[in-house]
C-alpha cells in the first residue's frame, strides 16, 4: 500500500488541539465517573484512591508518554508498531494483546454506556422524580433485568459508535468535545456541592479521603494501578493509535501531562460527588457494584431544584464521554484492520462493531436478565479492564524502555517541543519503576 493512500484511509488530526481534545475524549469517560467510584466503593475507600493518584502519576504518565511516541515514530496501529520497531520478533503479539484487549473492554462498556442512555431517558420523563431511595433501586434493577431493554441501549450506542467512528478521525467529535466537555465538568461541580451539602456527607468524605491501609492488599493495589491504565486509556493501543494519527509539530510531553491531569481531577470530582450522597441514603452501601452510580446519582438530582433537568443533563454528557472514550476503544481495532488486514475503514469499522456487540451480549444479559450469563460484566471488567491491561502497560515500558530504547522514544519525544528535560527520569521510571511495580503486583497476586 502506498504512502499516501494509507495516510487517506487512516486520517490525521485537524490540528493540536483537535489532537489533545481527542485523547482526554479518549481518557474521560466511564472509566472516570463509573468505574472508579465503583472501584473505590468495592475496594475499601480512600487507601484505594492513595494508590490510585500514586499509579496515575508515577506509571500512567510514563507509559502514556511510551505510547504517544511509539505511536507517532511508527504512524500505525499497535500491532504494526511493535513490528515495525522489532521485525521479524514476537513483539507484534504484544500489539494483538491489546487489539483483543480492546474489543472485550468495548463489549461491556457499551453496556454500561447503554445504561446511561436509558438514565437519560428516566431523567426527561420524569420517572424518578421524588422517588424514594427504594424505588430507585428498584428501577435499576429491573431495567438490567429486562433482556430487551438492555440490549436495545447497547445496540443503540455501538450503531452510534460505528457511525461516528466511519467518518474518520477528522470530523466532528474532537469539536463537539471541546463544548461538551466543560459542561460535563460544571454538572459534576454542582453534583459535588449538593453532595457535600447533604446530612451525613462527612462519613462519606472520610471514607472516601481518610486511607485506611489495614485494606491494602495486592488485590487492592491491582485494582488501584489497573484503574489508573484503564482512566488513561493506557495498556491497549488507544493511545499508541491516536498518536500515529499526529504529525511531528506537536508536544507529547505537555499533552499528556494536561490529559493525566484533567483525568485524574475528573475522576476525584465524581467521587466526591457519589460518596457524601451515598452515605446519606439509608440502605445504600458502597460496595454496591456495577449500579453504584444508578443508585446514587438520582437521589441527589432529587435533592437539587430542577433536578430532572440536571439529570438529563448529566446523563446525556456521561454518554457522550463515554462515546468519545468508545471511538478511541473502536479506532484500534479499525486500524489495525486497515494497516495489517488492509480493510478499507468502512469494512473495518463494521465488522468490528459487529463482533463487539455480540461479545457484548453476555455482558448485557448477565445482570439479572439470563442467569448463564451471571456475572460476564463483572469477570470481563476485572480480568480485561484490569489485568490485561496491566499486562500490556507492562510490555509497553519493557518495549520501550529495553527493547527500543530510552534514547529513541527520548528523540521522538523532543520533536515538536526541544529539550525534555525530565528525560533522565523519565528513562528510570520507564525501565525499572514501571515494569518492576507492576511485575510486583503480578506476581504477588499469582502467589495468592
Ligand atoms: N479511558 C476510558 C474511560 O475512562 C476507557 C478506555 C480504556 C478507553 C482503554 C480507551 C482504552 O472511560
Amino acid at each position: 500500500m502506498s504512502a499516501p493512500a494509507e495516510a487517506n484511509q487512516r486520517g490525521y488530526w485537524g490540528s493540536g488541539l483537535g489532537f489533545v481534545l481527542a485523547v482526554v475524549g479518549s481518557a474521560i469517560g466511564l472509566g472516570n465517573i463509573w468505574r472508579f467510584p465503583t472501584e473505590v466503593g468495592e475496594n475499601g475507600g480512600g487507601a484505594f484512591v492513595l494508590v490510585y493518584v500514586i499509579a496515575t502519576f508515577l506509571i500512567g504518565v510514563p507509559v502514556m508518554l511510551a505510547e504517544l511516541a511509539l505511536g507517532r515514530k511508527t504512524q500505525r496501529n499497535p500491532v504494526g508498531a511493535f513490528r515495525s520497531l522489532a521485525p521479524k520478533s514476537g513483539w507484534g503479539l504484544a500489539g494483538g494483546l491489546g487489539v483483543l484487549t480492546g474489543l472485550i473492554i468495548l463489549s461491556f462498556y457499551s453496556v454500561v454506556a447503554g445504561w446511561t442512555l436509558k438514565y437519560t431517558w428516566i431523567a426527561v420523563t420524569g420517572s424518578l422524580h421524588g422517588a424514594t431511595p427504594e424505588t430507585i433501586s428498584a428501577t435499576f434493577t429491573n431495567f438490567i433485568r429486562d433482556p430487551w431493554a438492555v440490549l436495545t441501549c447497547h445496540l443503540l450506542f455501538m450503531v452510534i459508535t460505528i457511525r461516528i467512528v466511519l467518518g474518520g478521525v477528522q470530523r466532528g467529535i474532537e469539536r463537539a468535545a471541546k463544548i461538551l466537555m466543560p459542561v460535563l465538568f460544571g454538572l459534576l461541580l454542582l453534583l459535588v456541592v449538593r453532595s457535600l451539602t447533604l446530612p451525613g456527607a462527612s462519613e462519606g468524605l472520610s471514607f472516601y479521603l481518610k486511607p485506611d491501609f489495614g485494606k491494602l492488599d495486592s488485590v487492592v493495589v491491582l485494582k488501584a494501578v489497573s484503574q489508573a491504565f484503564f482512566s488513561l486509556s493506557l495498556g491497549i493501543g488507544a493511545i499508541i493509535t491516536y498518536g500515529s494519527y499526529l504529525s511531528p509539530k506537536h508536544d507529547l510531553v505537555s499533552s499528556a501531562l494536561t490529559v493525566s491531569f484533567f483525568d485524574f481531577f475528573i475522576a476525584f470530582l465524581a467521587g466526591l460527588a457519589i460518596f457524601p450522597a451515598l452515605f446519606s441514603v439509608p440502605g445504600l452501601t458502597p460496595d454496591a457494584g456495577p449500579g453504584l452510580i444508578f443508585v446514587v446519582l438520582p437521589n441527589i438530582f432529587n435533592a437539587i431544584p430542577l433536578g430532572n433537568l440536571f439529570g438529563a443533563a448529566f446523563f446525556i454528557l456521561l454518554a457522550i464521554a463515554a462515546l468519545t472514550s468508545a471511538i478511541s476503544m473502536l479506532e484500534v481495532v479499525v486500524a489495525f484492520a486497515i494497516d495489517e488486514l488492509g480493510w478499507n475503514r468502512r469494512r473495518a469499522a463494521i465488522a468490528a462493531g459487529s463482533v463487539i456487540f455480540l461479545l457484548g451480549i453476555p455482558s448485557a444479559l448477565g445482570n439479572g436478565a439470563v442467569p448463564f450469563f451471571s456475572g460476564t460484566l463483572e469477570f470481563a471488567n476485572q480480568i480485561f479492564g484490569g489485568m490485561a491491561l496491566v499486562v500490556g502497560a507492562l510490555l509497553v515500558s519493557l518495549f520501550v524502555g529495553w527493547k527500543w530504547g530510552v534514547g529513541n522514544a527520548v528523540e521522538e519525544l523532543e520533536r515538536g517541543r526541544g529539550t525534555f528535560r525530565l528525560r533522565t527520569v523519565w528513562g528510570f521510571l520507564i525501565r525499572f519503576v514501571c515494569p518492576l511495580a507492576i511485575l510486583t503486583i503480578l506476581l504477588q497476586l499469582l502467589r495468592g
